[in-house]
Order: structure tokens, then sequence, then C-alpha cells
């Protein structure tokens, strides 16, 4: 009988540190998305490919690859040589390709791109 009165006292102490460890953690949780949602990476997959295949791919696709460009993959765009990693601004892609032609860029579209290759044209 005795153990249990130690006991006891014991367990609640416990549980009651578990709960003050889950009372802090979600309030910690929720500070850092907010720093990242400023900072958004655009991913190549998600929200490059798209864009460039709408807007450019009927003449810089696999079947017609106008001025050596391919934009349906990541590898082929690089191969390319008209995306210079960590420079959007700079890039041909950027400053020829994007106001040429039937395919231009939307300002959206293009601060997208331009973000994407600035952060190295990853293959994300
Ligand atoms: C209607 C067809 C067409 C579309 C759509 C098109 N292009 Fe082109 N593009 C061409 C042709 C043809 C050339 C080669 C002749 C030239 O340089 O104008 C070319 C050349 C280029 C070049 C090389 C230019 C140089 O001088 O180095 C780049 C970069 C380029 N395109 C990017 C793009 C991008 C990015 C898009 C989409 C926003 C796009 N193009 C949409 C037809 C197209």
């Amino acid at each position: 009988m005795r153990h249990w009165i130690i006991a006891l006292p014991v367990l609640f102490a416990l549980v009651a540190c578990g709960d003050t460890k889950d009372d802090t953690a979600p309030s910690e949780d929720t500070a850092p998305p907010e720093d990242t949602d400023t900072n958004i990476i655009p991913g190549f997959a998600a929200d490059v490919l798209p864009v460039l295949t709408d807007n450019c791919g009927g003449c810089h696709g696999a079947n017609e690859a106008r001025a050596g460009l391919d934009v349906t993959t990541h590898a082929s765009l690089m191969a390319s040589g008209y995306v210079t990693a960590g420079d959007g601004a700079g890039s041909r892609l950027i400053t020829v390709g994007s106001h040429h032609g039937s395919g231009w860029f939307d300002t959206a579209e293009q601060e997208t791109i331009v973000a994407w290759i600035d952060e190295d044209a990853l293959d994300n």
C-alpha cells in the first residue's frame, strides 16, 4: 500500500511534465512557418515546368527544339545553356525568352522562374 501512495504523486508529476511540453511545442512550431512563407523557393516540377511547357513548349519541346532549347525536362533545359544558375535576371531564358515569339511569361510567372534560377536552378 505504501508503495502506491508514493508512486501516485510521482506519476502525476510525470504526466504534468508531459502536458507542459505538449503545450509549448505548438507555439514554437507556429513561428518558423511564418518566416519561411516569405521565402519560398519555387520547385522545378511544381512551379517552373508547367509555366515553361505552357508558354514555350510549342516551339521549344522535345519534337521541335528551336534554338536548341527543349524545356520539357530539367536536363534538357540546363543543357541548352540559356539558364545561368544563380543569375535569373541575366539568364537568356529570361532576357530573350520572356519577350519573343508568342511565348510570353506574365509578371508572376517570370518572378517565379527568376527566383528559381536565383536559387541555383535545382531539379527540385
Ligand atoms: C512560336 C514559337 C516560339 C515560342 C512559343 C517560343 N519561342 Fe523561343 N524561339 C523560337 C525561335 C524560332 C527561336 C530561334 C530564333 C530566334 O532566336 O528568335 C527561339 C529562340 C529562343 C531562345 C534563344 C535566343 C537566343 O538568341 O539566344 C530562347 C532563350 C528562347 N527562345 C526562349 C523561349 C522561352 C523562354 C519561351 C516561352 C516563354 C519561348 N522561347 C517561346 C520560337 C519560339
